[in-house]
């Protein structure tokens, strides 16, 4: 038994953290609602042994509220358990005889693991079998330690409550003294009053700042929906975690692991209230203390993303509605001849036979898609890789019996979810009218039957596995689109209806769309891990970990990719996500900025949203913007609706000074990539994100912690687009501490603060960190091509005139298992005393020999630079441009595995 030394106070004096305002009223900011329901008025109040008084100057602040002395006290001993840690019963305070919905656990047990320095685990539990995510947490990086960053303190005074402290500090980052603990059967709620109000995160939702608002009471519901995102309603993912900047700049994450229906009330305490309707409370806090280390503290711990192929990282397009092979290639070839690049075409619903899935339209009748076999195998030998879109729903029609295998051998397989009699669930979705005549809008009653595959049976990997090597062996794909995975039905519940119980209508619900059966399957069907009830929010995370594992061994050694629509925590580990359906509207791409940071909190830090919208007609101008700064997305691809009224928002459909915007945009991420593929390598080995905000680099800027109109990609490349139609210029923010400059001339911002850039309509402003080198390399129409080409160097240097990098490069496709064996080339570069050195740490990916490191970009030099030593000998070919004084050193031809030295001497 090893007990680990983290310091625990126990006080029992009163905390005094509860302002009284009158002798009766408490300050309407310190409430927590006694009465959840509307229309609470003092009679109801009062009958249910709250206490009434209406609010005084906040309006939003609940009237009826809990007294100071509900909730818990501790009950015997404190014990000590043997991972680390201790353990607390607690019994019901015989004072508190509130009940929000009845059925609450008389007794209770607080349980604090001390995981590591770094991370803490609280699990509150009543210890009867309840429901528990299954989701493997990682053990973490240091387990055990001897000089934890918290310590906590708790008392009993009136009722149990508890602070999590960091050590360096002294701020309460986990602090319950605002009370509220409850623990009922369908009813658990914890409220943390927390130390700043510079929180970020909780998902998914459209969010319209980064930054939470703490002083509207404002809800962030958790269930996984189809719904478009249209401001802060429950959408595709559940991610029940936010990441906070303390006062002093120090960061910690916290996860709340529950996939019940739940939600954040965010008070002015401030404080996040939250509340879930079953499972238990298992609490993680990773303690950081920088905005990267909390983040890639959750990251390890959820399991973070692999390193992706690197055809996925180039641009994909996509469209619903090509509708022929003629469309669909006329596309690929209109944006290749507009020198626009491309990594990956995109099929969806259009390609398939009646919209069923795993099927394309081979069908003599419409033959709209014939040949696309022989077309995609020949898209490959161009280096364009192709992705098909499949659902999880599996048309149920028995006419289809006799030829469509899915359902077939699903029936035979047994890999339904299941109605409580054990027959298939069954809902609606696309398949199942006739293939004419599809201009009625999708929706409820609309579609034929499908039943859903469950993901937690072994026979369902199984089967996936089988379908998709026979789908494989008709249309060469080389990834998988997860859709509709919340999953998504459109009769809600059941054809039969969804059973009256309290499992389908429970006593409360969180603020989520309608109710827990809407569009989905009912709650109290059976998944093999548990009821949906439950489990309903882990949907699309159980297919993508199915799915992955069930299509890995098509691919041998090979990355595959997945894009999903639904996530949970720990998703990332095998699928890249999107954002869904969102508009084509000026909103929706500021949006898509805090909602793509968001995820890269959440663990996908390959995320991004259809660019230039899916619904809804963009104009050039919108498309032309987006397109600018969709070509920085982590994961940028071009997605649009079928419509009625047909329209095309590829690239290279608009004008010839729109595209020549999308072209230099594209080829500048094709340049800019071997920097970004650094970065997903960083974050497979210690987590951490890709994309950005400001704050995450300069925590202790006040500023910093509000922008969210730019990004950085890793701390180097920061984006300031333009966001507003008509716009032609950008208010732009450089944090003081670094020097900034431009991408295309090295000029450096000369006062850091708040900076009117000009950004015409062919141009985003783009800014490199000084302090920093960047790997590139030459952009090409495809990575396939790029990657053969010539590495080059932005140095850019910082007030000391230094930098530092680093570079990681394999073949792009072999998976992290083979990687582990350590087949690839990883170097670090610095930058000093007029000295650029590269030092080659790991020299085992045999493809980078024949490769050249050709040219570097200096920028900041201290003076101007008259002459250059490579490796001792002088080297000739360099120029010097203003304004900035950007030195391009040219033609270098070092074998870009050696090591080399290149002197900059005045
Ligand atoms: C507690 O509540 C129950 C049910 O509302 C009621 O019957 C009982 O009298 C109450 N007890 C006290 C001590 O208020
Ligand atoms: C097939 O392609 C033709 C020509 O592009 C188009 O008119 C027709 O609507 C397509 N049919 C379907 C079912 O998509
Ligand atoms: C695609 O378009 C090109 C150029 O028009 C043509 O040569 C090629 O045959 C087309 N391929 C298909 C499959 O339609
Ligand atoms: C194509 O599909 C239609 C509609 O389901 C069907 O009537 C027809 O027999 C099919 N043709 C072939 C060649 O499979
Ligand atoms: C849930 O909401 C939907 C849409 O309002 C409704 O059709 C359905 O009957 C509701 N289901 C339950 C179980 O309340
Ligand atoms: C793996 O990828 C390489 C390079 O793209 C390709 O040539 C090979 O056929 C792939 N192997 C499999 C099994 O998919
Ligand atoms: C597009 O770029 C080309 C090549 O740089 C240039 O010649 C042309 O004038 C540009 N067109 C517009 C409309 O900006
Ligand atoms: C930089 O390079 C020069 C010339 O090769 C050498 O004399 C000097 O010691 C180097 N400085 C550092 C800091 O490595």
């Amino acid at each position: 038994m090893k007990l680990k030394r983290v310091a625990v106070t126990v006080i029992l004096v009163v905390m005094g953290t509860t302002t009284v305002l009158s002798q009766e009223c408490l300050s309407d900011s310190l409430r927590i609602n006694c009465y959840l329901w509307e229309g609470a008025t003092q009679e109801l109040c009062e009958a249910k042994g709250c206490t009434w008084c209406p609010s005084s100057m906040d309006e939003l602040a609940p009237s009826c509220y809990l007294p100071p002395n509900y909730g818990y006290n501790i009950d015997g001993p404190i014990s000590e358990i043997p991972e680390g840690g201790y353990r607390i019963n607690l019994k019901r305070s015989p004072a508190s005889n509130i009940s929000y919905v009845g059925a609450d656990s008389e007794e209770i047990s607080t349980f604090f693991y001390f995981d590591s320095d770094e991370r803490l685990r609280i699990k509150i539990t009543d210890n009867t079998d309840r429901f528990e995510v299954p989701l493997e947490i990682k053990p973490p990086a240091n387990p055990g330690g001897e000089n934890p960053q918290y310590r906590i303190e708790f008392t009993n005074n009136p009722v149990f409550s508890f602070k999590v402290i960091r050590v360096s500090s002294g701020a309460a980052v986990f602090d319950t003294s605002l009370g509220g603990l409850t623990f009922a059967n369908q009813f658990i709620q914890i409220v943390n009053k927390v130390p700043s109000t510079n929180g970020y995160g909780i998902g998914e939702n459209e969010q319209l700042s980064y930054r939470h608002d703490f002083s509207k009471w404002q809800v962030f519901p958790i269930y996984t929906k189809d719904d478009a995102p249209l401001g802060n309603k429950n959408v595709y993912g559940a991610h029940p975690t936010y990441t906070m900047v303390e006062p002093d700049g120090s960061t910690h994450t916290i996860l709340f692991l529950n996939s019940n229906a739940q939600e954040f009330l965010l008070t002015p305490a401030p404080s996040y209230t939250y509340r879930t309707t079953g499972g238990l409370l298992d609490i993680y806090i990773f303690m950081g203390p920088t905005p990267e280390e909390a983040v890639g503290q959750y990251h390890q711990a959820v399991g973070p993303q692999p390193i992706p192929a690197y055809w996925s990282l180039g641009f994909n397009l996509c469209r619903w509605n090509y509708n022929s092979i003629g469309n669909m290639n006329a596309t690929i070839e209109r944006t290749r001849e507009a020198g626009i690049p491309q990594d990956v075409q995109f099929g969806d619903l259009d390609i398939m036979f009646d919209w069923l899935t795993f099927t394309y339209d081979s069908n003599a009748t419409y033959n709209n898609f014939s040949g696309l076999p022989e077309f995609i195998r020949e898209l490959k030998t161009r280096g364009i890789h192709f992705i098909q879109s499949v659902n999880a729903q599996i048309s149920s029609e028995e006419r289809r019996l006799p030829w469509y295998e899915p359902l077939r051998l699903g029936h035979e397989m047994d890999v339904w979810v299941k109605r409580p009699n054990g027959t298939p669930s069954t809902g609606t979705l696309w398949p199942g009218g006739e293939h004419e005549g599809w201009d009625k809008p999708a929706g409820p009653g609309f579609g034929g039957p499908v039943h859903f595959t469950d993901f937690s049976r072994p026979s369902a990997i199984e089967w996936w596995r089988i379908i998709c090597a026979q789908y494989r062996d008709v249309l060469d794909w080389d990834g998988l689109w997860l859709d509709m995975n919340e999953p998504a039905s459109w009769v809600s519940g059941d054809v039969v209806g969804c059973a009256d119980n309290l499992i389908n209508h429970p006593p409360y619900t969180p603020g989520i769309t309608n109710n827990i059966s809407d569009l989905t399957i009912c709650p109290d069907h059976v998944q093999d891990y548990g009821i949906l009830y439950n489990t309903h929010s882990l949907y699309g995370w159980s297919q993508a970990r199915g799915s992955f594992e069930a299509i890995k061994p098509l691919f041998g050694t090979n990355r595959t990719f997945q894009l999903s629509r639904s996530t949970f925590p720990g998703s990332g580990q095998w699928a890249a996500h999107w954002l869904g359906d969102n508009f084509s509207t000026w909103g929706n791409l500021a949006s898509s900025l805090i909602g793509i940071m968001g995820f890269n909190l959440f663990g996908t830090p390959q995320s991004g949203v259809d660019i230039c919208g899916f619904y809804g007609r963009p104009s050039e101008e919108l498309c032309t913007r987006w397109l600018q700064v969709g070509a920085f997305y982590p994961y940028s691809r071009n997605h649009n609706v079928r419509s009625t009224s047909e329209f095309d928002q590829d690239p290279a459909s608009w004008s010839e000074a729109s595209r020549n915007s999308t072209r230099e945009a594209l080829m500048i991420r094709y340049t800019i990539l071997p920097y970004m593929y650094n970065l997903f390598y960083i974050h497979r080995v210690r987590g951490g994100t890709v994309m950005r905000a400001l704050w995450a680099e300069f925590p202790g800027d006040q500023v910093a912690l509000g922008v969210d109109t730019q990004f950085l990609i890793g701390p180097a490349f920061l984006v300031s687009p333009v966001l507003t139609e008509g716009a032609t210029e950008v208010e732009a923010y450089f944090p003081e501490g670094s020097r900034w400059f431009a991408y295309r001339n090295g000029a450096e911002i000369e006062e850091a603060g708040s900076v009117i850039l000009t950004a015409p309509f062919g141009v985003i402003n783009l800014h490199v960190r000084g302090g920093y080198i960047l790997p590139t390399q030459e952009p090409a129409l495809n990575t396939m091509l790029s990657r053969q080409n010539a590495f080059g160097l932005i140095v850019a240097l910082d007030g000391s005139y230094a930098a530092r990098g680093e570079m990681y490069w394999d073949d792009g496709v072999t998976h992290a298992e083979v990687q582990d064996e350590g087949v690839y080339f990883r170097s670090t570069l610095l930058y000093i005393d007029g000295n650029l050195t590269q030092t080659v740490v790991n020299d085992a990916y045999q493809g980078i020999s024949g490769l050249e490191m050709d040219s570097i970009r200096l920028f900041g030099a201290p003076s101007i630079i008259s002459t250059i030593l490579l490796n001792g000998e002088e080297h000739t070919d360099f120029e010097i441009h203003l304004p900035g004084n950007e030195l391009r050193v040219h033609n270098l031809n070092i074998p870009v595995n050696s090591n080399y030295m290149i002197t900059f001497l005045p």
